[in-house]
């Protein structure tokens, strides 16, 4: 009984590892991917034209957000909830980790692996 117990905890727990290192974006994934974004957000997320926000440098958590608020029409923009709506919850995650990774609105971009000090 303990040990089955036990069996089910781990498989839970595996469960949620494989989970979170599926759902992490993978960058060179989403610089393909983002090939039909570039016309309006630009090649690497940053727009030139006022009008389409710039990506480049932004926070990966928030660039997931907004895509995945598109993609349920929590926000509301007719051209970007069209873009969003045949993502899958993969390519919005490596579609953010690839803008996220680029150099633009901050300064900061995040790293795209972990360097050693
Ligand atoms: C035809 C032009 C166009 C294309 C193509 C396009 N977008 Fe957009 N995008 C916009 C516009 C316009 C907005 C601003 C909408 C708003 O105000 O909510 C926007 C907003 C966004 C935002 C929110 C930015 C912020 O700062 O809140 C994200 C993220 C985004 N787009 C990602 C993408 C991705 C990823 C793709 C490709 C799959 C894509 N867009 C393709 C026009 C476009």
């Amino acid at each position: 009984m303990n040990r089955n117990r036990h069996r089910v905890l781990l498989a839970l727990l595996l469960g949620l590892v494989m989970g979170s290192v599926q759902a992490a974006g993978d960058p060179v994934a989403g610089q393909k991917k983002a090939q039909a974004c570039a016309a309006c957000h630009g090649a690497d997320g940053n727009s030139t034209v006022p009008l389409y926000p710039k990506l480049a440098g932004q926070y990966r958590d928030y660039l997931e957000h907004a895509l995945k608020a598109y993609k349920t029409g929590e926000r509301k923009n007719p051209i970007m909830v069209g873009m969003a709506a045949s993502l899958s919850d993969q390519d919005i995650a490596d579609l953010a980790a690839w803008y996220a990774s680029q150099k633009g609105l901050y300064d900061t971009p995040e790293p795209t692996a972990v360097k050693k000090p």
